[in-house]
């Protein structure tokens, strides 16, 4: 193997999703740890004040020591080299989240063992499957009371829809964790809680074992017989296929504060996740092995640094290798272009870098060229990677300038920071660009919108809330715009377009949305817009 091929076959490039407050920053924290990129803990989220210090990149961020962006950091473990993207949870929540998705090969999804699969978790996960990339599910904070783990794999199956297969599986919790049984290795892994030890002492028990008395005690260990007599019997098998497909998910119990199970489980998922995936460009499949660069940009943000203005272009490399004295073709800018200033994350620290490899992030200066989708390829190449879909806000708001004189600043901001994507834009068929109906996926988005118009384009808003939750695209291949005297709709129900010209409905309620399709035989809703 070429050293470029195995520099492109050691790549491991994933997000890890979850809810707020399930562990995912305490996780992703050991990981680095265990890769040497970090030295102590507490560097990917200190506390509030201190966390801005990983990225003070806007004000807003430093003001609400929150991060809006999702960052991207690389670190080297055992031969791997390792891309984890991470996706912001809370009220900072915004498209950007889904889409960093779209930039992942696979998803370690980290559930909180008292609290199951929670709403966020929900939505990342739609995503994923959207994607059919590996789940790797991480059931933490087993050092507390937790649910019945057989209840807690059947949630997930139930309310995700996803196979689970156990890898390990626990014993008791909270103050009687005893730790984990591994079922491939038929072995106990003894829980002993040593703060910030490395790893916990695994010892090698095999389920029949008299010794393991002595170690979890006769009561676990009967019920642990008849777990694993039921795990055995009851679940699926392992089959690496589906694994790969996102069709099984792999079970991972543990307690990442404790530092307890997370380096088996960073081995197997390592061992068991995928290389960088190829990504479809209309016929054509792009391979990361392929010799020649390619990249699309999945993440735009603006004004990381406030004195010059900049804007940063995400960008997943897909195939070969980045080399930045090269330049690239920009398919949508119809341009050769030299990408400037290429950095990249290493845990709390940006670094310029000369080259990467397919599965790796880059972020590159972006003169405002860059949209979300956009292609990089070899001069030569001309192919378009798909559009990254829309994802549908959750979140309304009616917007105009406060002074109608600034109508031109206020629609110019608007249409760039909606061309950004951290915003979505709609107007009805009937009203001017007087105003904006604003359509976000998390409500932070409204309040840099705010931020942002009145700092780099000196308009106050005036802003309104609206009552809707839920949009749909409508399907419509009939080159005809569908009027709304053609619709049988509710009051609650608003037709409105955006700005590439396709119409959508908004819905105060999924129960309104169920009415209008019943309504609506012919009509075609759906979720991801293109
Ligand atoms: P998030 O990124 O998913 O939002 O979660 P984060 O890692 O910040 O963890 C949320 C809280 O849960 C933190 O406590 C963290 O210490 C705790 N936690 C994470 N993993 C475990 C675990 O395995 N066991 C136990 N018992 N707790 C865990 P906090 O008090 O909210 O924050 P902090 O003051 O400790 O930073």
């Amino acid at each position: 193997m070429s050293k470029y091929e195995s520099e492109i076959s050691r790549r491991r490039t994933f997000a890890i999703i979850s809810h707020p407050d399930a562990g995912k920053t305490t996780l992703t924290e050991k990981f680095l740890l265990y890769g040497g990129a970090i030295a102590q803990a507490g560097v990917v989220k200190g506390k509030k004040n201190s966390r801005a210090a990983t990225s003070d990149w806007m004000e807003i961020e430093k003001q609400r020591g929150i991060s809006v962006t999702s960052s991207v950091m690389q670190f080297q473990y055992e031969g791997f080299c390792i891309n984890i993207l991470d996706t912001p949870g809370h009220q900072d929540f915004s498209e950007d989240t889904y889409r960093t998705l779209m930039a992942a090969d696979s998803a370690v999804m980290v559930i909180d063992a008292a609290k199951g699969v929670e709403a966020q978790t929900r939505k990342l996960f739609k995503v994923c499957v959207m994607r059919d990339i590996p789940i790797f599910t991480f059931i933490n904070k087993m050092d507390r009371e937790a649910r019945d783990p057989f209840e807690l794999c059947e949630e997930i199956e139930k309310e995700l829809g996803i196979d689970t297969y156990a890898v390990n599986w626990p014993i008791g919790c909270g103050k009687d964790f005893k730790g984990v049984y591994d079922r491939n290795k038929r072995e106990i892994i003894h829980f002993t809680s040593n703060g910030g030890a490395r790893q916990a002492t695994a010892v090698e028990v095999g389920l029949d074992d008299p010794e393991l008395d002595g170690l979890i005690g006769p009561a676990f260990r009967t019920q642990l017989q008849d777990d694993i007599e039921l795990l055995d019997g009851a679940s699926c098998d392992f089959d690496m296929e589906r694994v790969r497909h996102g069709k099984l998910s792999p079970v991972f119990f543990g307690s990442a504060l404790t530092n307890f199970g997370v380096e088996p489980f960073l081995e197997d998922f390592l061992r068991m996740t995928t290389p960088p995936l190829p990504r479809q460009a209309g016929e054509v499949i792009v391979d990361s092995m392929d010799d020649e660069f390619s990249a699309f940009v999945f993440k735009i943000q603006a004004n990381m640094n406030k004195a010059h203005r900049d804007r940063i272009a995400f960008m997943r490399v897909v195939s070969g290798r980045f080399d930045a004295d090269r330049e690239v073709y920009h398919v949508q800018g119809g341009k050769k272009i030299k990408l400037s200033r290429p950095q990249q994350l290493m845990a709390a620290e940006r670094e310029i870098i000369e080259e990467a490899y397919a599965g790796d992030i880059i972020g590159v200066f972006d003169p405002g060229i860059f949209s979300i989708g956009d292609t990089l390829c070899a001069p030569g190449k001309k192919f378009r990677f798909d559009p990254i879909p829309t994802f549908a806000p959750e979140h309304f708001r009616r917007v105009r300038p406060l002074d109608t004189m600034k109508r031109k600043q206020f629609l110019k901001g608007m249409e760039q920071i909606a061309q950004e994507g951290a915003i979505q834009i709609f107007k009805t068929p009937y009203t001017g660009m007087e105003e904006v109906i604003v359509g976000v996926v998390g409500t932070l988005q409204f309040d840099v919108l705010e931020y942002r118009l009145k700092n780099e384009y000196g308009v106050e808003l005036y802003m309104e809330g609206l009552p809707y939750e839920y949009l749909r695209w409508i399907e419509n291949d009939t080159g005809e715009p569908i009027k709304e005297e053609q619709l049988i709709l509710g009051t609650d129900v608003k037709l409105v377009e955006d700005y590439k010209g396709n119409q959508l409905l908004l819905f105060a309620s999924q129960w309104s949305i169920h009415w209008v399709q019943d309504k609506n035989k012919d009509l075609t809703l759906t979720e991801f817009g293109g």
